[in-house]
């Protein structure tokens, strides 16, 4: 059997458990077989523009034979090979090195993992160990924020805190991990007054304080809360947050899963768009844009110097840490990126980018349209003014979503937004398309509601 053969939506339908798999949900299965670029096609032969760039990851965009190539090559002449304890391979020692050199500060120092999840929970491992290192070993709480997305494993889903992501069978973990608000720009926190980073700096001090400042280890934060909504922060809540930390000797961790490798224009965002340094910036996605799964946990020189200083081990790793074609692929990727000069396309079409989706917000149903460089959202209203969202049986992101694949467009619900991370490759173009699109479907869309005899105001 081959997949150009089989019914393949009828197998996945009676086989496979997706990920976040709505139960009751529709048969329907979109199975896509091929990518180029920022375009797919699934197997009924439709094509798509993606504006959601696979799942925020395909940076250099899909279909490259030099990714191909440098995977087979690898493959061929490494398949695999350990690294724990005292092994390596080439690909991860060349990638350890890149890292460091492209990471902000002091962070030269890389665990690597198997993708996102795996280096958040890397991490929420290490801020214990390396407290205790420091000489403070109480310092094993942690505290994350609300609509936060750091992954999947034990540790991250019980750091992360979307609406409805918590299913009461899964046993989080809670004793140990807090949460405070998100800088939530358009819906700001219930109580909040004033200048919203003042506000938020304060009740995190506060928390600080509740759970006892000797207790606290880290502050687990993503530059741009991704798919909690694209919470674009104000411009001085990192640096003044990470300013809170160095008085209590709290590690501030970046999940820059999303952010780093071009989404905002830069390999890293902490630095370079928030202005701080992290003690740990936690990265995956872009690192290999896609074409292999592969994450890192990219640590400073000061917490590697104060674990090197036990006489004990460092019991955490996973078979496939460093793993030979994942390691190429990501040499491979940042290649690509750097030649191609793909972080100023990033900044340049970012800035167009934006420009065109600003405009969607003076449709009907839009509540607010945010975003930075390439990442982008629309979040729908059933009133603008007072942003009361509508009805959950409307499933306005999906409604949205579907009405502009039907027109050859990739954009992704979640809940009432819809969210887009394109390739950082995009052109003009491209971007007059997805606008252009979002237009003429949210238009339809909120004609059907009206006909429907849904009240919008
Ligand atoms: C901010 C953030 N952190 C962590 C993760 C988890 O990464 P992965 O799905 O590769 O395990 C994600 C995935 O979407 C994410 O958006």
């Amino acid at each position: 059997m081959t997949d150009t053969n089989a019914d393949l939506a009828a197998l996945d339908h009676a086989h496979n458990l997706h990920p976040w798999n709505q139960m009751q949900g529709s048969t329907d299965r979109r199975v896509i077989v091929k990518g180029d670029g920022l375009l797919l096609w699934d197997d009924q032969g439709n094509r798509y523009l993606d504006a959601v760039g696979g799942l925020w990851c395909t940076q250099i965009g899909l279909g490259r034979t030099e990714m191909a190539q440098a995977i087979g090559d690898q493959a061929q002449r490494l398949a695999f090979s350990s690294t724990f304890v005292d092994m390596s391979n080439g690909p991860a020692a060349l990638l350890v090195a890149k890292l460091a050199e492209l990471a902000p500060g002091d962070l030269n120092r890389v665990h690597l993992t198997t993708g996102g999840s795996t280096a958040l929970d890397s991490a929420f491992r290490m801020v214990a160990f390396a407290q205790a290192s420091m000489g403070r070993p109480g310092k094993t709480h942690v505290i994350a924020r609300q609509h936060s997305y750091h992954g999947s494993t034990f540790a991250a889903m019980s750091m992360g805190m979307r609406d409805g992501d918590r299913a009461p069978e899964f046993r989080y973990l809670s004793d140990g991990i807090s949460h405070v608000n998100a800088p939530h720009q358009y819906r700001p926190p219930d109580g909040a007054e004033g200048d919203l980073t003042d506000w938020l700096v304060a009740e995190f001090e506060a928390e600080i304080d509740r759970i006892g400042a000797d207790r606290v280890g880290a502050f687990f934060a993503e530059p741009i809360q991704a798919s909690g909504g694209v919470l674009v922060p104000p411009d001085d809540y990192l640096r003044r947050m990470k300013e809170v930390c160095d008085r209590h000797d709290i590690l501030l961790v970046a999940d820059e899963v999303v952010t780093a490798f071009g989404r905002l224009g830069h390999w890293f965002a902490s630095e370079s768009v928030y202005d701080e340094i992290p003690d740990m910036i936690c990265c995956a996605k872009g690192l290999s844009s896609g074409y292999q799964p592969i994450g890192a946990l990219i640590f400073s020189d000061r917490i590697w110097e104060a674990m090197a200083s036990e006489d004990r081990w460092y019991t955490s790793g996973f078979t496939y840490s460093g793993h030979p074609v994942a390691c190429a692929a990501a040499l491979k990727n940042i290649e690509i990126i750097e030649r191609e000069e793909l972080l100023a396309n990033a900044l340049t079409m970012g800035d167009v980018f934006q420009s065109a989706l600003a405009p969607l917000a003076d449709l009907p149903l839009v509540g607010d349209v945010r975003g930075k460089v390439l990442l982008g959202c629309v979040e729908f209203v059933a009133n603008k003014v007072t942003k009361a969202l509508l009805p959950d049986e409307i499933d306005i992101g999906h409604r949205i979503a579907d009405a502009a694949e039907g027109q050859g467009l990739m954009v992704r619900p979640i809940g009432h937004l819809n969210v887009m991370s394109p390739a950082l490759t995009i052109d003009e173009l491209q971007i007059s398309f997805i606008s252009e699109t979002l237009e003429t479907v949210i238009k339809t869309v909120a004609d059907d509601l009206t006909r429907l005899r849904f009240k919008l105001d």
